[in-house]
């Protein structure tokens, strides 16, 4: 297939690219990107043009990446399956996730990995790229065999849905994996801090009288993995940054020349813990939504570059697991198809200009796990995400592709959408 997308804005913070170009796309790949090159093509024979589309008023991005999705299956498929997610995906504006290992099997081991790529493979919608588990069964006893999964097709490490709690499992995790090339993601919890807890310690938590989960939570395992990164000289990637706290604490191990990355969802960036005066149970997340001041705390960090990346933690559940009372709710909020709207908000508010967001959905989280994706260069894979900037829309979750109908976020107004979601040169999602 040879794809003509002409007459729209142009944005890859790769190559510093902000501007009106013409994009030729053919054999699954980025074959030429430029300003005349309409005129150009049309008159050569040789590379006759199968499909032309007008996208003027539309902003093409580079293929946006997700680093941290939950796939349910192997195991949940109740909650999502692996066509599913992917589906939800590519109408969310994203060619590549990478998923998290905490299905049933863990994905510690080859075999599991290897279902999850051939499933992935099979529904030929967005790249999934699977993380595995840092320990067996993510029970953070005994390491999984890392080299053995790095071959079978891992990206990264993670035990996400726990924390690794001792210590020195980590620091040999975060040894190994460095050596490999394997970046490690922490989910910062302690859980004697954190335990029992069903919110944000704090007013609300009190008025509600709900237990609380303390911003030192997060922070404690934070800084432990920030001073691990530092004597083993190796690097961390801190997962879904929820508080003021984090922030500085990553702010300051940047400033000391720290190999530390970190990412937030846009749940922490929108709501605060006072939605849960409801007490419905689709705001119930791990992290837990916090204060205002650890809101705009975050866009600080957003805007300064101490957080790397925007991935949404995506994590679906059935309605059995949130349709109970709030103490037996599973955590979590299914992501893929608001995260991008909730997003561009940054933009409107004026956090982020239009390559900051697009370096942190799509170049850094390129960067991080080492995938050869994030840029619109010529050669490289034809992933292209096509944004109408303008678009108003309304949440509803019945037009949701994911199973996971638990979003917080239904009925709500938003303004920016992706309308085409291009992999590998081939169309997977046409919303226009
Ligand atoms: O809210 C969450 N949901 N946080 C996690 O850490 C895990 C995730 C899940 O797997 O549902
Ligand atoms: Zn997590």
């Amino acid at each position: 297939m040879k794809l003509l997308l002409t007459g729209a804005r142009i944005i890859d913070p790769a190559q510093n690219i902000d501007s009106r170009m013409d994009i030729f796309l053919e054999d699954g790949k980025i074959a030429k990107i430029g300003t005349d090159i309409s005129k150009s093509l049309k008159s050569k024979s040789s590379e006759k043009i199968t499909k032309i589309i007008d996208l003027t008023g539309m902003i093409i991005v580079p293929g946006l990446i997700d680093m941290h999705t939950h796939l349910r299956e192997p195991g949940f498929e109740y909650k999502e399956t692996i066509a599913s997610g992917v589906a939800a995906a590519v109408a969310g504006g994203f060619t590549s996730i990478a998923c998290m290992p905490n299905s049933n099997p863990v994905n510690d081991n080859r075999s599991t990995t290897e279902f999850i790529r051939r499933k992935a493979a099979q529904a030929a919608l967005a790249n999934v790229y699977p993380i595995g588990a840092i320990s067996k069964d993510s029970a953070g006893v005994k390491l999984t065999e890392f080299w053995d999964l790095k071959e079978a097709g891992i990206v990264a490490l993670s035990d996400d849905g726990k924390p690794v709690m001792d210590a020195a499992l980590m620091r040999r995790a975060m040894e190994y994996g460095f050596s490999l090339q394997l970046p490690v993601i922490s989910h910062c919890e302690d859980t004697n801090l954190s335990g029992g807890g069903l919110m944000n310690e704090g007013y609300y938590s009190t008025i509600l009288g709900l237990s609380g989960i303390p911003g030192i939570a997060e922070e404690a395992m934070v800084a432990r993995d920030i001073l691990i990164a530092e004597f083993t000289k190796t690097s961390i990637h801190i997962a879904h940054v929820s508080t003021a706290g984090s922030v500085h604490l990553i702010r300051d191990a940047k400033k000391r020349g720290l190999k530390v990355t970190a990412e937030t969802a846009p749940h922490y960036f929108t709501l605060t813990d006072e939605s849960l005066q409801s007490y419905d149970t689709n705001f119930k997340v791990n992290p837990p939504l916090r204060s205002e001041q650890d809101l705009k705390a975050i866009k600080e960090g957003l805007a300064d570059s101490t957080i790397d990346v925007i991935a949404c933690d995506h994590a679906p559940h059935g309605r059995t697991d949130k349709e109970v009372e709030f103490e037996y709710a599973a955590n979590g909020i299914s992501g893929l198809e608001t995260s991008l709207a909730l997003s561009l908000n940054l933009i409107l508010d004026k956090t982020l200009n239009w390559p900051e967001l697009i370096a942190k959905m799509s170049t850094n989280p390129a960067r991080i796990l080492n995938l050869p994706k994030g840029t619109l260069e010529a050669g490289a894979d034809a992933d292209i995400t096509v944004i109408d900037p303008l678009l108003q829309w309304t949440v509803d979750l019945q037009t949701f592709r994911s199973r996971g109908k638990n979003s917080p976020f239904n009925g709500r107004r938003m303004q920016g959408k992706a309308v085409l979601t291009i992999v590998g040169g081939e169309i997977k999602y046409d919303g226009r």
